[in-house]
């Protein structure tokens, strides 16, 4: 039985939990008010359900998903998240976030300064180019001629395995970009941004990026 730890529950993160759910694994949501507001959304997405805090979705999740507004990564907490993979929904949009110079430049990206956040663990960008509500609207069973593929980076070969397993099973194929650092090849304004493709067309598309 595995685990999936959510830090944010907002559009993304309720919609991985419910999908996650809805196949088979258990989850911990958790929020920055607390776990006590997160009451009602637990309730609904049912038994496989429970809320916490993000210490606790980290430390019990045995995959974690960081999916919150990019500016607050530096409040993802870190020990509890030594030796996991990670998985990185996160976009920058200046508008909410601040300005980033070091994105604004181009010396880096989001995923990759989440990951020297994290330097133990093992962070995947993943999630971030599909639109919450597809997430669960979009999804299809494998072999399905209108599946969609996500595309995903890291630098550890093991925890992109696991996260596409994850992927899979949550009904869409996968693009592997490469290293954490091809993730910006599907960042905002990219052609895979957002994209509704299936894997070939993604693959190009990401390529393009
Ligand atoms: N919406 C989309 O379609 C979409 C698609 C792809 C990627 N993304 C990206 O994924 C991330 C999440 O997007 P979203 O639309 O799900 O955002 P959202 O609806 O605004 O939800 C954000 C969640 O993060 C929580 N949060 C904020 N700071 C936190 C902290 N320090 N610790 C724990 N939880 C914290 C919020 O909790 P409180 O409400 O208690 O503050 C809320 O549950 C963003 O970076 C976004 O750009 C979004």
């Amino acid at each position: 039985m595995t685990t999936i730890g959510l830090i944010g529950s907002g559009h993304i993160g309720t919609a991985l939990a419910r999908q996650a759910v809805a196949h088979g694994y258990d989850v911990v949501l958790s929020n920055s008010r607390g776990p006590e507001t997160l009451t009602d959304l637990v309730a609904e997405i049912g038994d496989r359900a429970r809320a916490g805090t993000a210490e606790e979705a980290a430390s019990e999740g045995d995959l974690v998903v960081v999916t919150i507004p990019f500016k607050s990564y530096r409040q993802v907490p870190v020990a509890p998240l030594a030796g996991k993979v990670v998985i990185d929904t996160n976009n920058y949009y200046y508008e909410r976030d601040g300005r980033f110079p070091e994105v604004d430049e181009g010396r880096t990206s989001p995923t990759e300064l989440l990951a020297a956040h994290l330097p133990d663990s093992r962070v995947v960008k993943a999630f971030n180019a599909i639109q919450a509500a597809h997430i669960v609207s979009a999804a299809r069973p494998a072999g399905d001629p209108d599946r969609r593929a996500v595309p995903i980076a890291g630098d550890d070969a093991e925890a992109k395995r696991v996260v596409a397993s994850l992927v899979d099973d949550l009904g869409f194929d996968v693009v592997d970009a490469g290293p954490l650092a091809e993730g910006r090849r599907f960042d905002r304004d990219k052609p895979a941004y957002g994209a509704e493709l299936g894997a070939e067309a993604m693959r190009e598309a990401v390529a393009a990026g």
